[in-house]
């Protein structure tokens, strides 16, 4: 039999902490070579990209592959979310695919939760902390409850270039996190922030790096392929470099492939990956005036590791439909 579980099933177990800890332990598989990570297979239709995404992870007995889409035209043309996405959870003693379920809630919440690990990891620990978010899309929504979970933030500040865009971010994510949430008016007013998430879709840098304060943290989770970037070079070359992986940064990450391509910083700029800093391999913040970037290309070690925690909780309260295929 084959559990299906829609996106009101995944929405009703899937909480932003528990995630984070199983994101966290896959990147610490990475880190220790019990994860098996191909890199990810991109096909690109006419209007969108199309990315295949398999996974196993040894010591989480987790075995999955997920499909996912990011058309960017959805939205206007179609009524229908940016990224949409299926994972496909197997059963690693026998091979057969034990679950299928809605990945685009799923992976919202795993990218968050990267972001959330990379926030517990490497920004600086002092209370009351402002959070700035570029962006109010699904993404960034899932960005800023991770970062609250990560740290005490005391207020949050949003820029979108679509004003209705941000005021509908601000309405639901005040309630939904019980804290203040501020209208940017320009990109410059997010920089006030301690912790930044750029989750744009924009294609080029959306704000200027040599405004950033010193003690920043910023996880950059946009762009995806290796024309584009979110962050610009100077704070790339201001900061600390964390990536997700190095494989995945070095094919897909213009944040990071633009600037070492035109001579103004080296491959050796990359410092580590988020699990060796998790594992202890390297050290992450050493200092209250350095600036930290965690740049997020999205792995399938953490959509794995979510099916999974999802699958056990949904199995656990009884939800989902049973099929036979
Ligand atoms: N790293 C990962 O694991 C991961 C996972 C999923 C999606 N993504 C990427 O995250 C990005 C956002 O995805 P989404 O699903 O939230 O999309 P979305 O379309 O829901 O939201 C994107 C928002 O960015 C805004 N925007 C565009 N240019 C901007 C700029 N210069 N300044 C401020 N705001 C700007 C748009 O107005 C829109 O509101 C996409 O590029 C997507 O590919 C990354």
């Amino acid at each position: 039999m084959t559990l299906i579980l829609n996106r009101t099933d995944v929405m009703s177990v899937l909480e932003m902490n528990d995630c984070m800890n199983v994101v966290e332990n896959a990147f610490g598989e990475l880190a220790n070579g019990t994860a098996v990570l191909p890199l990810r297979i991109n096909i690109s239709p006419p209007d969108g990209l199309s990315l295949y995404m398999p996974a196993y992870l040894k010591n989480m007995g987790a075995l999955a592959c997920k499909v996912v889409t990011i058309y960017k035209n959805n939205p206007a043309k179609y009524n229908m979310p940016t990224t949409i996405g299926k994972v496909l959870l197997q059963d690693p003693a026998t091979g057969d695919v034990i679950c299928i379920m809605d990945g685009g809630y799923l992976t919202a919440v795993r990218t968050g939760a990267a972001s959330g690990v990379a926030t517990k990891y490497l920004a600086r620990k002092d209370s009351n902390q402002i959070a700035g978010i570029f962006g109010s899309g699904v993404q960034a929504r899932m960005q800023l409850w991770a970062v609250t979970e990560a740290r005490d933030i005391s207020k949050a500040i949003v820029y979108d270039i679509s004003d209705e865009a941000t005021n509908k971010f601000i309405s639901e994510m005040s309630e939904k996190l019980n804290i203040e949430i501020d209208k940017a008016n320009t990109p410059d007013d997010v920089l006030q922030a301690d912790i930044i998430c750029t989750a744009t879709s924009s294609a080029t840098p959306i704000f200027n790096g040599s405004l950033v304060k010193e003690g920043t943290h910023i996880n950059g989770i946009g762009s995806h392929t290796p024309n584009a970037r979110e962050l610009d070079t100077e704070i790339v070359k201001r900061s600390k470099f964390i990536g997700d992986s190095y494989e995945a940064c070095f094919k897909e990450a213009g944040d990071i492939i633009i600037p070492v391509n035109s001579g103004e910083i080296s491959e050796s700029h990359f410092y580590a990956e988020l699990g060796e800093i998790i594992t202890g391999k390297k050290e992450g913040r050493t200092d209250d005036n350095e600036i930290t970037v965690f740049k997020s290309n999205g792995l399938a070690i953490q959509d794995v590791a979510t099916a999974k925690l999802i699958y056990d909780k949904a199995l656990a309260a009884g939800i989902g439909v049973d099929i036979e295929i």
